[in-house]
């Protein structure tokens, strides 16, 4: 009998709306069978760094803050890097979400650098496998990726909205998408 994954979800939020996200995204993995613990940044001198090593997912969550990863998400990175010296999570699986209040808002590029440090960790990424949606006639706004990416699930949430607003609940799926097929994905790669 295989064990359930264990899928770490990782991320910064400096205002909930990233947090929501990361909510999301561990309701995706349970629901696929998965076991998920969120665990944010912020006090990075109390990171429970053990989660992440028994994990076989991790998966990165950063609002896009200057067109990049958040300061705070980043000092997660440049403290991993005692990992990276043992390459401690070496062939897991890993994934990102992002979000930000412009529908671009240069937040692809937030993506990039949380693929690019998944494969200094020599992690396997894992992308968001969902067809672009709101991109034709036929499209809407509800659509699921309604922002049409492909490198990991992205967010818009309305710069004067609180989180329990924005991001939309199209948004808040697409990360339990991401959730889901990470799961999955680390069920296959178990076997
Ligand atoms: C310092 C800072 C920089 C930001 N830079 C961007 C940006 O480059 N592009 C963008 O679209 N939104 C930007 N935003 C908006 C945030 O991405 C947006 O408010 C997001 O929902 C914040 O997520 P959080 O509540 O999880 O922190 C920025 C916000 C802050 C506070």
């Amino acid at each position: 009998m295989t064990e359930q994954v264990k899928v770490a979800v990782v991320y910064h939020s400096g205002y909930g709306h990233t947090e929501v996200l990361a909510q999301a995204v561990a309701a995706g993995v349970e629901n696929a069978g998965g076991v998920a613990q969120t665990i944010s940044v912020t006090d990075l001198e109390n990171l429970d760094w053990d989660v992440l090593a028994q994990a076989d997912a991790i998966i990165f969550g950063s609002p896009t803050y200057m067109g990049s990863v958040s300061a705070q998400f980043k000092a997660f990175m440049d403290a991993s890097s005692k990992v990276w010296m043992e390459q401690g999570w070496k062939d897991k699986l890993a994934a990102g979400f992002t979000n930000s209040a412009s529908h671009s808002g240069d937040k692809l590029n937030t993506l990039i650098q949380l693929s690019v440090y998944a494969a200094q960790q020599s992690m396997n990424w894992v992308s968001l496998g969902l067809m672009p949606g709101n991109n034709s006639s036929q499209g809407s706004p509800e659509d699921l990726n309604r922002i049409g990416s492909y490198l990991g699930a992205m967010a818009q949430s309305n710069a004067d909205e609180g989180a329990e607003v924005t991001p939309p609940q199209t948004d808040r799926d697409t990360a339990e998408a991401l959730g889901a097929r990470v799961a999955v994905a680390a069920k296959r790669w178990q076997q």
